[in-house]
């Protein structure tokens, strides 16, 4: 499925906070459009961390399969030069709001933050997702928990004070899992849990995304 002619879908992980798992979807949703069969670009913004970039690495050296193609990028400009022939984009960025924050959100098609259910967590997030839409932001900002535990209550609570500011959330979480950090450091990422039922908590979250993006 080529799409040469036409611009990529770009998807970008941003937040104010460090920790709360943009790297870790961002990854997850790369690996969920290699399994689609989706030409996918995971684009790592973070210079200092190059999280994305290190896992690749990892990736290789251990022969994980699909291969994903994972660059770091500097500027907006040279990512949208190389996007071209992509059909999807992922965008992994730094984890602080800044310009490139703006400018990152007016390119993308979808914009995701990950958060913690914790107001310490969902307080800021809120913030920086209303500032997002005040930049005249007509784009799309969805809210993801993440670091999420086994309490039902957790979700609810949190996910009615998302949606009284007028947000939207994914219904679908991504619970704290110490096997999800022991695949990561292995170069495997979402679905590619060795855990069955880390694996199937990682597809329903990679469905509920991939239905939201609408590819
Ligand atoms: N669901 C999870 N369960 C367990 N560990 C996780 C999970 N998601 C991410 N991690 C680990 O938590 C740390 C922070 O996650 P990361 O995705 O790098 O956050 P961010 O990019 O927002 O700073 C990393 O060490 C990562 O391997
Ligand atoms: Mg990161």
């Amino acid at each position: 499925m080529s799409k040469k002619d036409q611009s990529p879908v770009i998807v970008s992980f941003v937040g104010q906070k460090g920790g709360v798992g943009k790297s870790a979807l961002a990854r997850l949703v790369a690996v969920g459009a290699a399994h689609r069969e989706l030409n996918v670009l995971l684009a790592d913004f973070d210079l200092e961390q190059l999280t994305c970039v290190s896992w690749n690495a990892k990736r290789l050296q251990s022969g994980v399969l699909p291969d994903i193609d994972v660059r770091a990028f500097k500027s907006l400009k040279k990512l949208v030069a190389a996007a071209k022939g992509f059909d999807l984009v992922v965008v992994d960025t730094r984890g602080l709001a800044d310009n490139f924050t703006t400018e990152i959100v007016e390119e993308s098609d979808l914009i995701f933050l990950p958060t913690g259910a914790s107001f310490d967590d969902l307080d800021p997030t809120l913030a920086l997702a209303k500032a997002l839409r005040k930049k005249g932001t007509r784009r799309k900002i969805v809210l993801i928990f993440s670091k999420i535990g086994k309490s039902e209550r957790q979700f609810s609570v949190a996910a009615a004070s998302v949606e009284e500011a007028g947000h939207e959330i994914l219904g679908e979480t991504w619970p704290y899992r110490d096997g999800f950090q022991a695949d990561l450091d292995a170069g495997r990422a979402g679905r590619e849990a060795w855990n069955r039922y880390l694996r199937d908590a990682a597809i329903e979250l990679e469905n509920a995304i991939f239905e939201r993006i609408g590819i």
